[in-house]
């Protein structure tokens, strides 16, 4: 396998598959697996939990010096602690993504946590995931891909999703939010959503859960990744 650290920067908006194909991706290649989005919600759920509007930009940048978050990982997937407190389930909640969606345009919230995501990619070879990785946090990665698929596409994908949680949900409110949270993503001033220049463009709208791996994989490979055929499954 690789003797040197390599990072792989996946991007992309809400719902186009990034968490599970990357952590598919990190088994593959041995890898660790960041998601960093869990970073900005476990942000949100603190706001939420201390009753702070999340509109308030003021109060949430001088709350969140109280906020510490680390990231754990065991048997290959991510926990995320806030403040000690393993929330990795509280977090995955629509409220709590809509949330981040908002305090995560705050320029201090940003700063808050890139010290956290560039010395977990310090450490060991990792797939990190978000909306600025390739942009912003690691924009030295050796391999970046900008992952996505169109709005109905990625709104089926929740709908199923929440169904087999038995929730409620309408599949109309569920696109819509997703339009919506991709407006903000992508036009906030701080670190928007976009595609690096350098970034390889997969658009995984029509292509299977394994297709859009080997085609990471393969982006990687080109980019110097050297795999042992040990490692492949
Ligand atoms: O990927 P996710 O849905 O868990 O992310 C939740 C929100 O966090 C998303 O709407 C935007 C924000 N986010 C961000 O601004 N930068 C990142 N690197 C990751 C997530």
């Amino acid at each position: 396998m690789q003797d040197q650290i390599f990072a792989i920067a996946v991007d992309g908006p809400a719902g186009a598959g990034k968490s599970t194909i990357a952590r598919l991706v990190a088994e593959r290649l041995g890898f660790i697996y960041v998601d960093t989005g869990a970073m900005y919600r476990a942000i949100a759920l603190f706001c939420l939990q201390r009753g702070i509007q999340p509109e308030d930009e003021t109060e949430v940048c001088t709350a969140i010096t109280e906020a510490h978050i680390n990231i754990r990982h065991q048997n290959g997937t991510q926990r995320v602690l806030l403040n000690g407190e393993d929330v990795s389930g509280q977090i995955r909640t629509e409220e709590v993504g809509n949330t981040a969606s908002t305090i995560s345009a705050y320029p201090a919230v940003r700063t808050h946590l890139l010290d956290l995501q560039r010395e977990l990619a310090a450490k060991s070879s990792v797939i990190m995931d978000g909306r600025d990785i390739g942009t912003c946090v690691l924009p030295n990665a050796q391999a970046k891909v900008f992952l996505t698929a169109s709005p109905k596409v990625r709104a089926m994908r929740r709908y199923k999703e929440l169904k087999e949680k038995g929730e409620m949900c309408n599949l109309q409110e569920i696109e819509q939010d997703i339009i919506e949270r991709d407006q903000r993503d992508m036009n906030r001033a701080a670190a928007p959503l976009k595609k690096a220049e350098d970034a390889v463009l997969v658009d995984g709208s029509d292509m299977s859960i394994d297709q859009v791996v080997s085609a990471i994989i393969e982006v990687a490979k080109g980019c110097g990744l050297l795999v042992k055929s040990s490692v492949w499954r």
